[in-house]
């Protein structure tokens, strides 16, 4: 976004899932966020209900309808479970959403002020790609836990965090030949530059292949790679995605840790699945990125991925899809210097998708 209305950072990742109870539970014990706030029934809500919980500086909101006929129940009975909103801070939302919409954005809803005793926020929404929003929060006049609306949710089970920090990235899947389309909202309508592009040529494997434009807000802090099919000798995982999901819609949060040996050893503790790395990745790896302070063994037993580019090096490691349908998941990622979004790995981890696409027969 142009100077004028910066992004400060991600406000919340809001998913709509058919059970939040459920999910909120899942969040809490697998990957160790805190509860936060609570909305639904008992707050004057009739169609939904949200849990949010927080690590850090992430914060998620797990919302599932309450009727057949609430927008998130339909959202979900489309797209399964999956990420609905990008909540983005802005210093004025009023200003954030006139702007973009007079440069072609499409209205979600309109600015409107939520107040309760701990102040007042501005929302406003945008569409993005998808079925996907962009809500922008002004909430520098407010000093409650999270939103009017919400109450404080704190239930006794409150296990130990895993060392997640921020969200360091979004990655966004659409359809075949729209990847420029939705770059270009990025770039014309929220101000956003091109960092890195990669092509069908960088990014393939045997079977399958994707197109790439990574879009970054000025101060770095928001960056969306969004991503298109190409064609492979077998289907995509992109279109894996795009089959299973209905449409385009996010397909990873990338999730910072400042330790990943610690990180995903104590989401492995947890029964977080991960993708499988195959031994032959670590024979050629130490001849890729070269010299690195941690040690080959340990990253070889927790399986994480090392990558680098001219400005450093990165550790990272991508979940399994986290729910029935294979569509959305996590990444950690740990940045040692390196800026960019692991393309050296995106062979191995191709090939450790295609393994499990072979098994689910829809390769
Ligand atoms: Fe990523």
């Amino acid at each position: 976004m142009s100077q004028s209305l910066p992004i400060t950072g991600t406000t919340y990742v809001e998913f709509y899932v058919g059970n939040a109870k459920q999910a909120a539970h899942y969040y809490q014990s697998a990957f160790g966020f805190q509860p936060l706030a609570y909305a639904g029934l008992e707050t004057g809500l009739k169609d939904r209900t949200s849990y949010v919980v927080k690590q850090d500086k992430i914060v998620f909101v797990l919302t599932a309808g309450l009727t057949p006929d609430s927008e998130v129940t339909e959202h979900q009975k489309l797209h399964g479970d999956g990420v609905k909103v990008i909540a983005l801070t802005v210093d004025n939302a009023t200003q954030s959403f006139t702007e973009t919409v007079k440069k072609g954005a499409k209205p979600h809803f309109e600015p409107r002020e939520e107040s309760d005793e701990n102040g007042k926020v501005v929302l406003s929404a945008i569409k993005t790609y998808g079925d996907a929003v962009h809500i922008f929060v002004e909430n520098k006049n407010y000093n409650g836990i999270f939103l009017p609306g919400y109450i404080k949710w704190e239930p006794d089970y409150q296990p130990e965090d895993t060392g997640l920090l921020f969200v360091d990235h979004i990655v966004g899947n659409v359809g075949w030949n729209e990847m420029d389309e939705v770059a270009g909202f990025y770039r014309d309508v929220m101000g956003f530059d091109q960092l890195i592009s990669f092509d069908d040529k960088d990014i393939s494997t045997e079977y399958t292949a994707l197109k790439s434009k990574v879009m970054a807000n000025d101060n770095m802090r928001i960056k969306f790679p969004i991503n298109e099919p190409a064609k492979g000798l077998k289907k995509s995982q992109i279109e894996e995605y795009l089959d299973f999901y209905i449409g385009p819609g996010p397909q990873h949060v990338a999730m910072a840790t400042a330790d990943i040996v610690k990180t995903i050893a104590a989401l492995r503790d947890r029964g977080v699945d991960f993708l499988e790395v195959p031994d032959a990745y670590y024979e050629t790896v130490s001849e890729r990125v070269g010299e690195i302070a941690e040690d080959m063994d340990q990253l070889k037993r927790h399986r994480i991925l090392i990558d680098r580019d001219d400005k450093g090096y990165l550790l990272q490691l991508f979940t399994k899809p986290v729910q029935d349908r294979p569509t959305f998941f996590f990444e950690i990622i740990d940045r040692k210097g390196a800026e960019s979004f692991g393309k050296g790995n995106f062979k191995a981890l191709f090939e450790s998708i295609e393994r499990e696409q072979g098994n689910r027969g829809t390769l």
